[in-house]
């Protein structure tokens, strides 16, 4: 697909639902009694996939387009799957279900696409283990097919070695149905939305600092979840808003929970001219953004904000090309373990299109300020490669073209219209 520079960005754009939340939706309603209701549930392909994994264990889902209905069985009441679940492209179905399932009683396959075939699956093994549990990488090396045969599980304190809420809630959902108590303890704390949504269903879950724990075998009951808009996808408009001139652009209804929020706070360290307007602190926190074109300069990205913008980093990597002076990224070294080795692409890719941009270790240096020129860019069927690619288009000089664009569909179908709408 082709694109070309823009000369403003204007009006309001509504974002599709976080996908974190919606898969957490699906998976939590499964396990609890009665129906669960989600409003604002994301249809990307990555949630799609946790619906039909939760098909084949017996749950009946009724997928509509103003809502979905989790017709939830409780805790015991997931059923053998005849089939391999296939967890398509997403990390966060195979991790989280593989704490699930580790205490079933009966044996599941899961495996995926290429990319997840390739994904660090030790991480959650590792720990699901030291429960008890019975899981092995198919092909000895780590990653999925995973074989999971269900067994009595017994509750561990588990000292995470990286920050990632998906290993966090692998645990965590195992603990469900572990003997005693279960908890994580990582480096930095990752996205928390696994304890606000599971004690919302029912289960006693306290945080402290970095550590999260969980008591087996509560009465989840089912629940009406509104997902809020994903901050991921809010990303790419607010770097469209603020790079593009003589723009202004309102986001509606993003979820800005503190855990997930570093992409403003990097913004606003860079200068950036970001209004938060209708904040709304109940539950997960949400809040619309008025953006305005700005002239950005470099920062430094590190540390504990690290987890809270994980995903964001493409696309901070081209706000950081546009901006004076020079941004230096490290601590991110899980760039590497994404859905691509998110240092070498943004590397490779930013190149193509003429930006002074290095990869190191655990992240990447980039000199801003240089003009963009059009390119051929390979994604890596990588959907955020896709988007943040998109949007560095609108400021290059000539056409740039996107392969495999439409692997967006991952997380935002609907992504190049919701573009169009607002670019001049
Ligand atoms: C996610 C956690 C993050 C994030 C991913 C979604 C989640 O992964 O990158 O897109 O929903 O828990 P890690 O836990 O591997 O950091």
């Amino acid at each position: 697909m082709e694109f070309t520079k823009k000369n403003r960005i204007r009006g309001e754009v509504s974002i599709p639902g976080d996908k974190s939340i919606s898969h957490r939706a699906v998976m939590f309603g499964a396990l609890s009694q009665g129906i669960t209701e989600v409003t604002g549930f994301l249809q990307g392909a990555d949630c799609l996939s946790t619906i039909s994994c939760f098909n084949r264990l017996g749950i009946e889902i009724e997928n509509t387009p103003s809502k979905i209905l989790i017709h939830g069985k409780g805790l015991h009441g997931l059923t053998a799957p005849t089939e391999v679940l296939d967890v398509g492209n997403s990390g966060t179905t195979t991790r989280l279900i593989s704490g699930i399932l580790a205490a079933q009683p009966f044996e599941t396959t899961l495996d995926g696409d290429a990319s997840i075939r390739k994904r660090p699956m030790k991480r959650i093994m590792t720990p699901l283990q030291m429960m008890g549990a019975d899981i092995k990488s198919q092909l000895d090396n780590g990653c999925a097919p995973l074989i999971i045969h269900g067994q009595a599980l017994h509750g561990i304190h588990y000292d995470s070695p990286v920050a990632s809420a998906q290993v966090k809630s692998s645990v965590l959902l195992a603990g469900l149905y572990a003997e005693g108590v279960t908890s994580v303890t990582e480096p930095v704390l990752s996205r928390n939305h696994s304890e606000i949504m599971l004690q919302y269903f029912g289960a006693k879950v306290s945080s402290e600092g970095t550590t999260a724990t969980i008591w087996p075998e509560p009465d989840l009951v089912g629940q009406k979840v509104n997902v809020p808009g994903d901050i991921s996808s809010a990303a790419y408009f607010i770097a469209a808003g603020l790079l593009v001139p003589d723009s202004e652009l309102l986001i509606k209804n993003v979820g800005i929970n503190p855990t997930r929020d570093g992409i403003l706070k990097v913004a606003l360290a860079m200068g950036a001219d970001i209004t938060l307007l209708n904040e709304n602190r109940d539950g997960e926190p949400t809040a619309d953004l008025l953006v305005r074109s700005s002239s950005l300069h470099g920062t430094t990205v590190e540390g504990a904000l690290i987890p809270t913008l994980i995903d964001e980093i493409p696309i901070i990597c081209v706000m950081a090309a546009c901006a004076e002076g020079t941004t230096v990224i490290k601590d991110a070294a899980e760039l590497k373990v994404k859905e691509s080795n998110r240092i070498a692409v943004m590397v490779s890719q930013l190149s193509a299109m003429g930006v002074d941009i290095v990869g190191t270790d655990d992240g990447m240096i980039i000199h801003g300020g240089k003009p963009l020129h059009g390119a051929t860019i390979q994604t890596f069927m990588d959907h955020r490669i896709a988007m943040s690619f998109a949007i560095a288009s609108l400021i290059a000089e000539g056409t740039t073209t996107i392969l495999d664009h439409e692997v967006v569909n991952i997380s935002y179908p609907g992504f190049y219209e919701d573009l169009g709408r607002i670019t001049q």
